[in-house]
């Protein structure tokens, strides 16, 4: 596979696991889902993670992943590049994934005592990565590895932390996110 048709796919197939994060910080607000509960002194999540934001994001990125199936074919034509479809499982796995595994790193956050938006360098970058790949591993495992062939994954992982903190960046200058990263 050459380098251009790797990244085609990467992107393609992880789109639907990069819009949940950021549909999250702009219908983020109310309650939080550990509901204020501490563990050890620090609070089990934090306000950062709430029941609006996961629900909001895992919703928009599973429509992503209906709009990009729907898209498909004219696409492929377009790219010169037969993107994958997305499975039913995968569509809701993959958006629910990029959130558990920002949740689970804001629960690794408060455990090594850094306080709600403070920096945790690698982790806030790849944390979404790795829930995404590993409930798509479940969810679907013939599709996801015909998908994510060996050149496709190196692409999600060094993609994915420059679109991070591209589209963090962004959203810290026009204001809509707290912290740039
Ligand atoms: N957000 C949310 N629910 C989520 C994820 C994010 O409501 N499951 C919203 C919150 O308003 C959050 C913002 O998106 O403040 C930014 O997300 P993130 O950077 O992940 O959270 P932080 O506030 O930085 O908290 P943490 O230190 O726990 O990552
Ligand atoms: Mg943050």
């Amino acid at each position: 596979m050459d380098v251009y048709a790797a990244i085609v796919i990467a992107v393609w197939a992880m789109l639907p696991a990069y819009i949940p994060n950021n549909a999250a910080v702009l219908a983020g607000g109310g309650r939080p889902i550990d509901g204020g509960r501490t563990l050890g002194g620090s609070r089990l999540l934090g306000d950062g993670k709430t029941w609006r934001g996961t629900a909001i994001g895992w919703t928009a990125g599973a429509l992503v992943a209906v709009l990009l199936n729907e898209l498909n074919g004219p696409a492929s034509d377009a790219l010169g590049v037969g993107v994958p479809e997305f499975p039913i499982a995968i569509i809701i796995a993959f958006p629910l994934g990029a959130m558990l595994g920002d949740i689970g790193a804001s629960f690794l956050k408060r455990r090594t005592g850094r306080q709600r938006g403070a920096p945790f360098p690698g982790v806030d970058q790849l944390d979404f990565v790795v829930g995404t790949l590993l409930l798509g591993v479940i969810a679907a495992p013939g599709w996801f590895f015909d998908t994510f062939t060996l050149p496709v994954l190196i692409v999600v992982l060094l993609l994915t932390p420059v679109l991070h903190i591209l589209t963090n960046g962004i959203a810290y200058a026009i204001g809509v996110k707290d912290e740039p990263w």
